[in-house]
């Protein structure tokens, strides 16, 4: 029925509560009530007696009601499940992982729980997007980590449209402006050995949000926001919508055809090839070239032995020189 009172309002005219309450069959309290929680959403609605309702600005919230004008998918995102705060949407979308079809998409306003890469704390206020995608691709587990490419890829292009700035990735899936990082993805798979069950595919941006002082200070800050760097806000709304777009056209194009022009466009886009590396994996420290990537998103570092190795994973430190 909200969506209903939505369409219903104008930003050019004032229209009645009683016009509306006709059309859609409801009382005029019933209009009234709505009205409320659409206020409650964020869309700043005017109310003038003997006038009406008029619509000033639609709400900035993640709300799915507000990202139907704009999500032009077939199934990422339908449906979208959101919270208005949340310890993580990773827990959220694991609890209906198993019941729910792949494209579930859990977003919040804000986590108080939230987690990142290495079981690091992920902070997540107001102002950022924090939002995790099921997916259940009929894929060996092997190629799992083409979905990190997919995702980083998806926001790398996004942001770069609605923002216009230069956007590059860090091995594995940071997403970086001028090498520092405003985006960070992290997928989560369950499976048997050669085939993924489901995947949770979670991604953070700061964008519109402060960053916690101790990362955003010194000369090389280790994190940024994208109001930080242009100076001015960005439509949070319309960067989901097409992040979930671009990362459907991607999986789509995984699933159905072929994987190789996703992985050269993320190489275009990647700020680790070729550089001089130090890389701390699970087990030891690493020191050599990051000579390329393989076709499932695995890092070929080349030591000063001349051995090759194959990362899967790895915090990347691009050493000078
Ligand atoms: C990284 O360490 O770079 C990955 C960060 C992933 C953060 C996102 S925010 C939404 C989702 N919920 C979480 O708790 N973490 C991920």
């Amino acid at each position: 029925m909200r969506e209903k009172i939505l369409t219903n309002l104008s930003k050019e005219k004032f229209v009645s509560g009683q016009e509306i309450a006709k059309k859609l069959k409801i009382s005029r309290t019933a209009v009234f009530k709505h009205i409320k929680a659409l206020r409650k959403l964020g869309y700043v609605i005017e109310s003038v007696p003997r006038k009406g309702y008029r619509l000033i600005a639609s709400s900035k919230s993640l709300h799915p009601l507000v990202l139907r004008k704009c999500l032009k998918t077939s199934f990422i995102g339908h449906p979208v499940i959101h919270f208005d705060q949340v310890a993580s949407t990773i827990n959220q979308i694991m609890l209906k992982a198993e019941k729910s079809d792949e494209g579930l998409v859990v977003v919040a306003e804000k986590q108080s729980k939230g987690r990142g890469r290495f079981g690091r704390q992920w902070f997540s206020p107001r102002g950022g997007i924090w939002s995790s995608i099921l997916v259940k691709p009929n894929r060996p587990t092997a190629e799992a980590a083409r979905l990190n490419i997919i995702a980083s890829l998806a926001i790398a292009e996004a942001i770069e449209k609605i923002t216009g700035l230069d956007i590059q990735i860090k091995w594995p899936n940071d997403v970086t402006v001028d090498g520092i990082k405003v985006a960070g993805v992290l997928t989560e798979m369950v499976g048997e050995l050669d085939r993924i069950n489901f995947a949770v595919v979670s991604f953070g941006i700061d964008v519109n949000n402060k960053i916690p002082s101790e990362l955003a200070k010194g000369e090389k800050p280790l994190a940024t926001s994208l109001k930080e760097v242009l100076g001015t806000e960005v439509d949070r709304v319309a960067l989901f919508c097409l992040i979930l777009k671009l990362f459907e056209d991607y999986y789509i194009q995984w699933q159905e055809s072929d994987f190789t022009p996703i992985l050269r466009a993320w190489e275009k886009r990647c700020l680790t090839l070729g550089k001089k590396i130090k890389i701390k994996g699970v087990s030891k420290v690493l020191e050599g070239k990051a000579a390329g990537i393989d076709e499932n998103g695995q890092l070929i570092l080349k030591t000063d032995d001349d051995k090759k190795h194959v990362l899967s994973a790895g915090e990347v430190t691009i050493l000078k020189g």
